[in-house]
């Protein structure tokens, strides 16, 4: 089955191959087809070309979708959508004065949530994911990763997992996973911290790996949370089961993990609001992906990662949404791009080069997403009448996302 897209008012990210992620300068560079055509066969992209080429192809199914923008989805390389309940409490305790912190210290964030969900059945769980990733997807959302973290125990780190792999065989977007057992000190090992980590390694690790049901692990290198050595002995534990890494560092503190991470060439580090001159540099050494998360800094109002420096530095920088219940409880992908522009000061091009074939490369995905390229899977979002696409961002708030195409059919339900 081919469906030819024609009069495309412009199709942006088009790229004929993608190798490396794009940095510095470059970023400032879309590259895009006025009045273009597309053509997909099956889940696949087959080919485009401009309107005025002389041999237009032929098609099972043509659409005429002119005045409209087509782009590659949204790629959230960093999610935790899979969780139980909601923190609007500590939401209004926020408002009324309280950190994040203090917060967390009273026994509310992450520990908080671990609770609700060790609540809460598999059957629930799946339920209340499942909205959450729809919701996404209609946001234009094409691939995402996602963590575990709000279980801290065997059974309901492995309830999360699980629900992760039902989400991969029940839905058409690529999807990775996470082990963040590291996520947070559960109440009963308070004055225990190294016993949890040795427990997170040696028993839980273990049957997460049997299982398959993680792509990578994950740590929150944090003050309170995991020091050095804990991220260190996690990287390492990833490792001897063939899982890369994905950090969560520099959050609120900067004291070493960056250079950690980077020099044990993880995956990609995320967060990023504190950055240190030794992060930079160590990171410049490095082939690790530096993931901002604006919708976090917005919604703690905390500092937003310095995309400016990083760029500047040519460390491949990407977006994310953090879509998690404490800290981000928003995944809308086109929010992040507004507030990558407007709070981070990045243009349009370099945002949407971010959160598209720099966030695939977050996720190993480069071969299928993140650009309109032949060969790669049909996840593209299809614009309203907009005036260009700098209106995407600039338009915060507004959804100008018509329909969202995932393997070649558009996704309604
Ligand atoms: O990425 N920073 C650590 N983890 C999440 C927030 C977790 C929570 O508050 O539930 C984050 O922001
Ligand atoms: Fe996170």
């Amino acid at each position: 089955m081919t469906t030819l897209f024609t009069h495309i008012k412009s199709l942006l990210q088009t790229r004929e191959e993608t190798e490396k992620p794009i940095i510095g300068e470059e970023l400032r560079d879309l590259p895009q087809i006025d009045n273009a055509w597309l053509l997909i066969e099956d889940d696949r992209i087959k080919d485009y070309g401009a309107m005025d080429d002389d041999n237009l192809p032929s098609a099972d199914k043509i659409m005429n979708l002119e005045g409209r923008y087509i782009l590659p989805t949204w790629v959230d390389s960093h999610t935790h959508i899979v969780y139980a309940g909601n923190r609007e409490q500590e939401f209004v305790d926020r408002i009324k004065g309280l950190t994040y912190e203090e917060i967390a210290n009273r026994g509310g964030g992450i520990v908080n949530s671990a609770k609700t969900l060790g609540d809460t059945s598999f059957e629930d769980l799946y339920a209340q994911s499942e909205e959450r990733l729809k919701e996404v997807i209609k946001l234009g959302t094409g691939a995402v990763e996602i963590k575990s973290g709000y279980g801290l125990t065997k059974e309901a780190e492995l309830k999360m997992l699980r629900v992760i792999q039902k989400l991969k065989e029940n839905y058409d977007i690529p999807i990775k996973s996470t082990f963040l057992g590291a996520h947070a000190i559960p109440t009963d090992y308070k004055g225990k911290e190294k016993a949890y980590v040795k427990m997170v390694i040696e028993d839980i690790l273990p049957a997460v790996a049997e299982e398959k049901l993680a792509d990578y692990i994950d740590v929150f290198c944090e003050k309170g949370y995991f020091d050095l050595e804990d991220t260190e002995n996690m990287i390492e534990a990833g490792k001897k089961y063939g899982l890369k890494s994905k950090i969560h560092v520099n959050q609120f503190n900067s004291f070493g993990g960056i250079q950690l991470a980077a020099e044990k060439n993880v995956l990609s580090v995320d967060h990023l609001e504190e950055m240190e001159f030794e992060d930079y540099k160590s990171l410049k050494k490095s082939e690790t992906i530096a993931v901002a998360l604006p919708s976090c800094s917005f919604y703690l109002g905390i500092p937003y990662s310095p995309a400016r420096e990083i760029i500047k530095n040519d460390i491949p920088f990407a977006l994310a949404s953090d879509f998690n219940p404490g800290s981000t409880p928003s995944g809308n992908m086109n929010f992040v791009i507004s507030l990558a522009c407007i709070k981070m000061k990045i243009t349009p091009e370099e945002a949407i080069n971010a959160a598209t074939l720099n966030a695939a490369f977050a996720m190993e995905l480069q071969d299928e997403v993140g650009s309109i390229t032949a060969g790669k899977k049909a996840n593209f979002i299809i614009t309203d009448r907009i005036p260009s696409f700098g209106f995407l961002p600039y338009a915060f708030g507004t959804n100008s996302i018509d329909e969202v195409w995932i393997n070649g059919k558009n996704f309604e339900s």
